[in-house]
């Protein structure tokens, strides 16, 4: 144990919550779902979870549309679920952060409403309504789900802004009204007892009030640093008010930022110690399977982070990339690579995410376009396959048609074959998926102790303290040097590792 912070270190647990484990047979994941199953995340041995958006919503993006701050949307359960989650996991050690979307509402929420239904409503403010220009649109920008970032309100001839889908308005974060009710929905929650919150889109909040243009690459890079209206000074002030928010409250209340940019830089801004505590780093989740550019990227990250005193946040998987194992080649290959790269997340220093089925190495599952439900799919008009395939239903038993999941429909169609990756069948093998990973959160370290060591051509090494981490990527056999096998990513292991495989040792006690 260290005496640093808690999130500094910590191993977060993402749970989506339509599809964590349903409670009441309607086939979407709830709250009391999640709270039956904190003995497994208790074993699984994750510090923390972050809850992805359970708030009153339409759904059209499935809770990133907002309609109230301050509640459950019934097709999760109640408030009152929400504290008894709390307290339970709370109980069990685990630290709960969930959360927060800023950068815009649903079109359903109240403040909206009263926008569109009166232009001389104080609510508009609150958004970004501008007059068009030469008939068309304020500007040519575009919204992240595809097509025009803006959609004309009739009755008054202004477009209004939604950098996602025109369900989602974008509200206007330099209107000091915003700024205040998000002050109180911040208190609301921390009063609760949540222990901090992930910030939707953090570096999106405000937008340059010129509104210069800012021409889409094709196609659009997985990263945003081309999105120059954005990431404004403006930000700086409001996560320092934000902070000084969580600093008023008991325990290390914490906030881990979305800032989808390469940039180091950029990102070290925010994480500055008076502003965000961490912000996760895409860098590693968009890399090849390579170990020169990894290297390159964990470098970059320790040594622009390290500057100003904050942690990194590694991360692989979330419920808008493909999965792992997918992304990684797919079939054993990609099964391989991504274990091996649990002992890198897990290895490395600062905090890491996992998202819900990844210590079950589940893979993209290729849903059916008729059952595909993401806005981006239907918005490309298919163009874009969108997140549906990662956003499945966990498998909890083997037994078919829903595992466990629901004794409904699952709200996504789950594969029929996933019994042996699910949970039941994972559990009693050891060297399953699920025991790896379990065995990682156990013997991780938890301190910032980090060296690179030289290392052949398509291998990674670095120790933490007494223990050493050794990534084959491509390399031929690696040698293992001297020491205790702590950990390996695959059975059988016990003098070389072979190409996507990896291994903690420790030092001199063979
Ligand atoms: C990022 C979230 O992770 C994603 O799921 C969502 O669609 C957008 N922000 C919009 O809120």
């Amino acid at each position: 144990m260290t005496d640093q912070p808690w999130w500094r270190c910590a191993a977060f647990y993402q749970i989506y919550v339509r599809s964590f484990q349903d409670s009441n047979g309607d086939g979407v994941g709830d709250l009391p779902g999640i709270r039956s199953r904190l003995p497994y995340l208790q074993e699984l041995g994750v510090d923390a979870l972050w809850l992805t958006p359970f708030y009153p919503s339409p759904q059209v993006d499935h809770g990133y549309d907002v309609a109230d701050y301050v509640d459950v949307d019934p097709l999760f359960g109640t408030l009152a679920d929400f504290d008894d989650l709390v307290a339970d996991a709370h109980q069990r050690g685990i630290k709960v952060t969930i959360d927060i979307v800023p950068n815009h509402t649903s079109d359903q929420h109240p403040w909206f409403r009263n926008a569109i239904a009166d232009a001389a409503h104080p609510d508009r403010q609150r958004y970004m309504f501008r007059p068009g220009r030469n008939g068309g649109p304020p500007n040519g920008w575009t919204s992240a789900f595809g097509g025009p970032a803006w959609t004309l309100d009739e009755r008054t001839g202004e477009y209004y802004l939604h950098f996602f889908t025109r369900e989602q308005p974008d509200l206007d974060w330099h209107d000091p009204s915003v700024q205040e009710s998000f002050d109180e929905i911040l208190r609301f929650w921390l009063d609760r007892g949540v222990d901090g919150f992930r910030i939707d889109v953090a570096h999106a909040l405000f937008k340059d009030q010129d509104l210069p243009e800012m021409v889409e690459p094709e196609p659009r890079p997985p990263f945003g640093d081309w999105l120059s209206a954005l990431m404004q000074p403006e930000l700086h002030p409001l996560y320092r008010r934000w902070r000084r928010i969580a600093d008023a409250y008991a325990g290390d209340r914490m906030y881990v930022s979305e800032i989808t940019v390469e940039n180091q830089e950029t990102i070290a801004s925010y994480v500055a110690p008076d502003q965000l505590h961490l912000s996760f780093d895409f860098t590693l989740l968009h890399s090849d399977w390579d170990a020169a550019k990894m290297r390159g990227t964990i470098d970059q990250v320790l040594t622009t982070l390290g500057s100003v005193g904050a942690p990194a946040t590694w991360v692989f998987e979330n419920h808008d990339v493909t999965r792992l194992p997918t992304r990684y080649g797919g079939g054993e290959l990609g099964r391989r690579r991504a274990r091996a790269a649990a002992l890198l997340l897990f290895g490395l220093p600062g905090a890491a995410f996992a998202y819900q089925g990844q210590e079950l190495g589940l893979a993209e599952v290729d849903v059916p376009d008729e059952a595909r439900q993401d806005p981006i799919f239907h918005r490309t008009g298919g163009a874009r396959e969108g997140r549906d395939g990662c956003r499945v239903p966990l498998p909890w038993t083997s037994e078919p048609p829903t595992f466990g999941f629901t004794e409904g429909e699952p709200w996504l169609p789950m594969p029929q074959d996933w019994g042996p990756r699910s949970v039941e069948v994972q559990e009693r093998d050891p060297d399953s998926t699920l025991s790896l990973f379990r065995s990682a959160l156990r013997l991780r370290p938890r301190h910032d102790r980090f060296a690179w060591r030289e290392s052949p051509r398509g291998t990674m090494i670095f120790d933490r303290g007494d223990l050493t981490c050794l990534v084959n990527v491509d390399a031929s056999e690696l040698e293992l040097p001297d020491g205790e096998l702590v950990l390996a990513s695959e059975p059988g292991i016990t003098t070389t590792l072979p190409p996507n495989t990896a291994a903690w040792m420790r030092k001199g006690t063979a």
